[in-house]
């Protein structure tokens, strides 16, 4: 199998950052060491409410990394015209609710199918890899499709959720549907990421699914960084991947 890319995701180091509204600690600085600790890309999500990342992380982001940015936003015309101005890599249109505390479902790319490939028409025009951030769920990947996405993200909340709840039979149902659903995308020529919620101990079965390419992870990254640092962290979540796709 193709080994899997690891997206690091800096937004909680920006999150510890702004509790203080100080300077310290810089998602930047974690996004240079996430490189060398074996990161293949880095993934910022800037929220309308900058919750975490900034304007100004963005730039210095765009300017530090040598690896590829994974520049997640709401679809709304004030994200298009950042994404158009820097023009990252990638850009991954996620839904975002301002009352939510994180990304909590996949976008309804069906229900607003016409807007959307109007508004990623122009993104990719301009070079950068659109990303749809949906449900394991035929309908949303058809509908992907059609819009004229790259790429389809497959939200693994529902997934990890499940398994530290402890219920093993929710748990398998969203595999199944990660595992068939992957296998459509890839069968419409979409390439296949997932994240939202990924551990050490639920990484490895998402990780297995043949036609995945990418994996985007950073809250538990982040906190695990607490206790091993971040390269520890970064080298552990790589050696675990790497091994479930040996
Ligand atoms: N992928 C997408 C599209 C996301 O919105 C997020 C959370 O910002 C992640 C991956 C990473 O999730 P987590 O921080 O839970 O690992």
């Amino acid at each position: 199998m193709e080994q899997l890319r690891l997206g690091v995701n800096i937004d909680h180091v920006a999150t510890v950052r702004n509790a203080r509204g100080g300077a310290v600690p810089d998602p930047v600085r974690a996004a240079k060491l996430a490189e060398v600790a074996g990161a293949d890309g880095i993934t910022a999500h800037l929220r309308e409410d900058r919750r975490h990342i900034t304007d100004g992380d963005i730039d210095r982001l765009v300017e530090a990394l040598t690896v590829p940015l994974n520049f997640e936003m709401a679809a709304t015309d004030e994200m298009h015209a950042i994404a158009l101005r820097h023009k990252p890599h990638a850009v991954c249109i996620v839904p975002e609710k301002r009352e939510e505390r994180t990304t909590e479902g996949g976008l309804d790319v069906a229900r607003d199918e016409n807007r959307l490939a109007h508004f990623i028409a122009p993104l990719r025009d301009a070079g950068c890899r659109v990303s749809i951030f949906i449900a394991a769920d035929s309908s949303q990947i058809e509908a992907a499709n059609r819009i004229g996405a790259e790429v389809v993200e497959l939200h693994t909340g529902g997934y990890c959720d499940a398994h530290f709840d402890g219920d093993l039979d929710a748990r398998d149902r969203e595999l199944h549907a990660m595992r068939d659903m992957a296998t459509m995308a890839h069968s419409l020529g979409l390439e296949v990421h997932a994240g939202h919620g990924l551990t050490f101990d639920t990484v490895a079965p998402v990780a297995q699914i043949p036609e995945m390419r990418e994996l985007n992870i950073g809250h538990f990254l982040i906190g695990e960084s607490i206790f091993t640092g971040l390269e520890g962290a970064i080298a552990e979540m790589r050696r675990i991947m790497d091994e479930a796709r040996a």
